[in-house]
């Protein structure tokens, strides 16, 4: 029996005291401890980019994460981009422009565009494609992913708020 670690976090907002085994991967404990379901576990070793997660902001692969290496940190899933069952503006551009097909990608490439807009608000199509780079997606061909991402920046940047 190992002995179970206390782990402190805040995920979406909310603050999280568990007690866990050290091993526990970061996905499993977003998806399992947490009930946060939106994370998707693919390839399990760090390839597809479905498991996705924003750490203090930036992307980060949850299931090559221990949770313990989210002590104290600022984490954000899929279901932080909703307000109150409206589609934030990111995830309204892929609804729009057909960006997603069997969806099973969508969490990952959406949290991975999340920060890469905010980092680059005004992209070229070409460093979409690169950004995109580290998240798989066995439906769509990518281009309806990349008129989304587009489409996204364009209403973030009409709207004034430079934001996804
Ligand atoms: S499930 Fe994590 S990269 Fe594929
Ligand atoms: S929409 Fe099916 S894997 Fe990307």
């Amino acid at each position: 029996m190992v002995d179970k670690q206390k782990i402190h976090l805040t995920v979406n907002g909310t603050a999280y005291d568990r007690e866990i085994e050290p091993r526990t991967l970061l996905s499993d404990f977003i998806r399992h401890h947490l009930d946060l379901t939106g994370t998707h576990v693919g390839c399990e070793h760090g390839i597809c980019g479905s498991c996705t997660i924003l750490m203090d902001g930036l992307p980060v692969r949850s299931c090559l994460t221990f949770a313990l290496q989210a002590e104290g940190k600022a984490i954000e899933t899929i279901e932080s981009l909703d307000k109150n069952g409206e589609l934030s503006p990111l995830q309204n551009a892929f609804w729009e422009n057909q960006g997603l097909q069997c969806g099973f990608c969508t969490p990952g490439i959406l949290m991975s565009m999340k920060a890469f807009l905010e980092d680059n608000p005004k992209p070229a199509r070409d460093e979409i494609r690169e950004a995109l780079s580290g998240n798989l997606c066995r439906c769509t061909g990518y281009h309806d992913i990349v008129d989304s991402v587009v489409a996204a920046a364009e209403a973030a940047l009409s709207s004034g708020t430079a934001k996804a």
